[in-house]
């Protein structure tokens, strides 16, 4: 119902009303516990209509206080990354599997990622991404319920309900992991992100730069 109600609303006016709303509902969520300890609800933020969506796994200090997703150290990690692949990081859109911070940026359990979940999903049907990317394990097991973990797993695209989805290495784990020899994390996550942007550019053509 909510899938095909979104469906009907495609010009971008439509979608950015909606989107308010969304925005709206999202900030006002009490459906787990973490609302009693954030200072910000993370909502995500980025473009509404090109089509390609950066998933990460829930907000940590930095975002908390901005209520903005990936702006502390892994966030700049993650935009430097991203304008090196030719993506300039307004183009893209940019959240979390859980919109408010666990506090002392624990995993997020189970729970808290069930409570959560229903606004990923109006997300991804408000956007209708053409290409997803899960950073880190989180995501990843949200995603393709894989216990395969993101070594295994990064670097191949994946069919997710019709969208391509890449898993990646999230960037607080390049930010441990400074290594830059060929074949270390660094320089797996420079071959995905590439890989992710030639995809991109070969989808480009209908889109019209709303961006929020
Ligand atoms: N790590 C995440 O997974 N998400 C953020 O927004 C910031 C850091
Ligand atoms: N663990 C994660 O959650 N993400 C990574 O990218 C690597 C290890």
């Amino acid at each position: 119902m909510t899938e095909m109600l979104f469906k009907a609303m495609r010009s971008p006016q439509e979608r950015a009303q909606l989107y308010s709303l969304f925005q709206d509902a999202v900030l006002h969520c009490e459906r787990c516990g973490l609302c009693r300890t954030r200072k910000n609800v993370v909502v995500g933020e980025g473009s509404l209509t090109n089509r390609i969506m950066f998933v990460g796994e829930g907000p940590g200090e930095v975002e908390d206080d901005t209520g903005r997703p990936f702006v502390g150290p892994a966030g700049q990690l993650l935009t430097r990354i991203l304008e090196a692949a030719g993506f300039k990081r307004e183009e893209v859109y940019i959240t979390n599997i859980v919109k408010c911070r666990p506090p002392g940026n624990r995993v997020p359990e189970i729970e808290e990622v069930l409570r959560c979940q229903g606004w990923l999903e109006a997300q991804i049907a408000l956007l209708r991404p053409q290409i997803i990317v899960a950073l880190g394990n989180t995501p990843l097991k949200w995603f393709l319920h894989s216990t395969g973990g993101i070594t295994k797993m990064r670097g191949r695209w994946f069919t997710w309900r019709g969208i391509s989805l890449m898993p990646m290495f999230h960037p607080s784990y390049l930010l441990r992991n400074e290594s830059r020899e060929k074949g270390g994390p660094k320089d797996l996550t420079w071959r995905d992100i590439q890989e992710i942007r030639a995809r991109y550019m070969s989808l480009q053509g209908k889109n019209d730069g709303t961006t929020v």
